[in-house]
């Protein structure tokens, strides 16, 4: 079993105060730093882009976990590698160049390789990408915003995918990603997640510190 890694998404953070919010989970126990990028065309909702990330950068020496919920992401792989990104994650859906090539430009830039699917999508789709990533993320909302209610079939996407990953021997780790709570945590991680990301639950809880702690023992 890997360690368990939490990821709190910048997505539900105070954006006025973005700095200030990044040094206080970081401070507070966050392993990964959860950037979710939205281009108002994948997903409905619009954010932020590269800066963001070159502007945190320097903030942290925690792992800079970039998911582009954008259509070709291919197009922006070079920047937000240059931005400083450890992990660059792209969309099953979204890739209109084939996706193991752009898995293999992630890898060929220094940055770890991740694909997501959204939760209409088959998790067999993942079986021939297992060689050319570092990390799948299973959506467990529809991509877009967060604080949305986790759907529960993802509990059986995440023990598909975690049996695939170990019957292939590769070296990958498990990210989900919506809906996450002190609740649920549990859950995910006995189905096979290692790598939690959490917005609404980590950013609106006044003691982040014991979230973040309740997040990795729950
Ligand atoms: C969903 C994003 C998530 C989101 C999670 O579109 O990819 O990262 O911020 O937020 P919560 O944890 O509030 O569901
Ligand atoms: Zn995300």
């Amino acid at each position: 079993m890997k360690d368990i890694k939490i990821a709190p998404s910048i997505l539900s953070a105070n954006y006025a105060k973005m700095g200030e919010e990044i040094k206080n989970v970081c401070d507070n126990g966050a392993d990964f730093i959860h950037v979710d990028v939205m281009d108002g065309n994948f997903v409905p909702n619009i954010n932020f882009g590269m800066k963001i990330v070159s502007d945190l950068r320097p903030l942290t020496d925690k792992v800079m976990d970039v998911h582009l919920m954008i259509v070709r992401p291919e197009r922006y792989i070079k920047e937000f590698a240059k931005a400083g990104a450890d992990y660059i994650t792209v969309h099953y859906e979204a890739c209109e160049k084939p996706i193991i090539e752009v898995l293999q430009e992630i890898r060929s830039l220094g940055v770890k390789s991740a694909v997501s699917i959204k939760p209409d999508t088959r998790v067999e789709v993942l079986e021939k990408l297992l060689p050319y990533v570092d990390m799948i993320l299973i959506m467990c909302v529809y991509p877009g915003f967060g604080g949305q209610k986790y759907i529960e079939d993802s509990t059986e996407r995440i023990k598909k995918t975690k049996e695939m990953v170990d019957a292939s021997g590769y070296d990958i780790r498990i990210e989900v990603d919506g809906g996450i709570t002190l609740e649920n945590v549990s859950i995910v991680k006995n189905a096979g997640a290692d790598t939690i990301v959490a917005g609404s639950t980590v950013f609106k809880a006044e003691d982040k510190k014991a979230v973040i702690k309740a997040l990795r023992e729950n």
